[in-house]
């Protein structure tokens, strides 16, 4: 396919419908979906390369005024293939387990030095991990955390560089599962005790407190919180120097929000750029070097998961489309009362009906989509649920015994497979028999 060609554009040009055989059908890239379906089963995932290229350099541009890395947070999508693809970029990771940790060093040695470590719960073994692989940074979370880095940094006889993940009290809108910068949550360490948490740090031979950092929440879309929260971070890090502390970094954490119901008219560059401002204006005349934990701004609109109806049923006035993908696939609408788009495959003129989504797992919370327009859809056919990109597979389980699905990313006119659909008996693997 030329460029140029007309397409009807559904998440920028990487995801349209494009004509082919005389079918209007949807595409990842330069390959069509109903291909990749038949090639390689549904449910699956497909994700874009190049727009997870794009996005990467979206943010890095937005951010060039000042000396940034973007560290990429690993648990919106940790598929290998797909960190690697990051690395090559340039950018840093967020990992917050000791398993993320070994995905960063499987999927790029030197990646490494550019990784900062948050969670609440780091146990000491993960901590001895990171630091004999010499990680950027520690993001700790509490006193006793630091107690135990300060440990760890003795017996493994290395220098841990460290921030304290402050919690900046600011509330953001957005689920409240997924919230968490107020007082009342469960991370980081009140900001009013920082000063003395960063003496203790300061302390100690072993530890070295050069950042601050914070993650205010996820899936925001104002950018006035985090506007709000680099201000009190801004503050804090003057105060810290003129305890003496050398604070060369500041840490934002992730959080940017996407737009799951008008992806199609959404200027990133715009986004990015006004979020950049928001969060470099408190931070000019500071002299630090940025870090960036954004996740699923970067993965987010880069994937779609392919799914086929398998059975259409009336039950009690309501239509359901009983589909091959299910909430172990995709547990977004049932955790979150998640919205994503979704779209036929093939696009042709046709009357709409209000169905809802589901799958095949015995629950009723076991939906893709409630009471919502679609076009009449057959039997056999395939849709397209948006915006899975970032917390989508990686959230994905076994419940029923349902193998995951596979994963490819395409770059162009290629695709690579990049996670096997599971069998049953990967599955079944660490099970015990009697
Ligand atoms: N940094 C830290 C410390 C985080 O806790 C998170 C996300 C991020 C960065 C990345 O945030 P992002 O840029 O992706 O918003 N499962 C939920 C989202 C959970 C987010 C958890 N932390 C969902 O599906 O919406």
């Amino acid at each position: 396919m030329k460029e140029g060609d007309r397409a009807i554009v559904v998440r920028s040009h990487r995801f349209a419908y494009r004509s082919n055989n005389g079918h209007n059908t949807l595409h990842c890239e330069q390959l069509s979906l109903s291909a990749l379906a038949r090639k390689f089963g549904t449910p699956l995932y497909v994700y874009s390369s190049g727009m997870i290229r794009e996005r990467v350099h979206t943010f890095d541009y937005a951010l060039s005024e000042v000396p940034h890395t973007i560290c990429y947070s690993v648990k919106a999508n940790s598929n290998l293939s797909i960190l690697a693809l990051i690395a090559k970029l340039g950018s840093g990771f967020d990992v917050v387990s000791g398993g993320e940790l070994e995905r960063v060093l499987r999927a790029s040695r030197t990646a490494v030095r550019k990784t900062v470590f948050s969670g609440v719960g780091k146990t000491r073994e993960e901590i001895q991990l990171a630091l004999r692989c010499g990680i950027l940074l520690f993001n700790v979370e509490s006193e006793s955390e630091l107690d135990c880095l300060a440990k760890s940094a003795e017996h493994e006889k290395k220098i841990a560089a460290l921030a304290f993940r402050v919690n900046p009290d600011v509330p953001a809108k957005t689920h409240p599962y997924i919230s968490t910068g107020l007082r009342k949550h469960k991370f980081g360490v009140p900001i009013n005790q920082a000063r003395r948490l960063y003496r203790k740090a300061a302390a100690s031979r072993w530890l070295k407190p050069v950042g601050v950092s914070v993650h205010i929440g996820s899936q925001i879309c104002d950018v006035a919180p985090f506007a709000l929260t680099m201000k009190r971070v801004a503050d804090l890090v003057q105060k810290l120097r003129a305890d003496g502390h050398n604070i060369q970094f500041v840490d934002a954490g992730g959080g940017l929000g996407i737009d799951y119901r008008n992806g199609a008219n959404n200027d990133f560059a715009k986004g990015a750029a006004s979020y950049a401002n928001a969060l470099l204006r408190p931070l000019r005349d500071l002299r630090v070097h940025l870090l960036l934990e954004p996740g699923r701004a970067i993965a987010g609109p880069a994937g779609m998961l392919l799914t086929k109806l398998i059975y259409k049923k009336r039950n009690g006035g309501k239509t359901f489309l009983v589909m091959d993908g299910a909430m172990n696939d995709l547990v977004r609408p049932s955790l979150y009362d998640a919205y994503h788009e979704i779209v036929p495959v093939e696009q042709r003129a046709r009357r709409m009906e209000k169905v809802d989504v589901v799958g095949p797992i015995c629950e009723t919370g076991d939906f893709l989509a409630r009471d919502r327009r679609l076009p009449i859809t057959e039997e056999g056919e395939l849709l397209a649920v948006l915006d899975v990109g970032a917390y989508g597979m990686v959230l994905a389980s076994n419940y029923n015994t349902r193998p995951r699905p596979a994963e490819v990313l395409v770059d162009g006119r290629s695709v690579k497979l990049i996670r096997r659909r599971e069998k049953i008996r990967d599955l079944v693997r660490s099970e015990v028999q009697k």
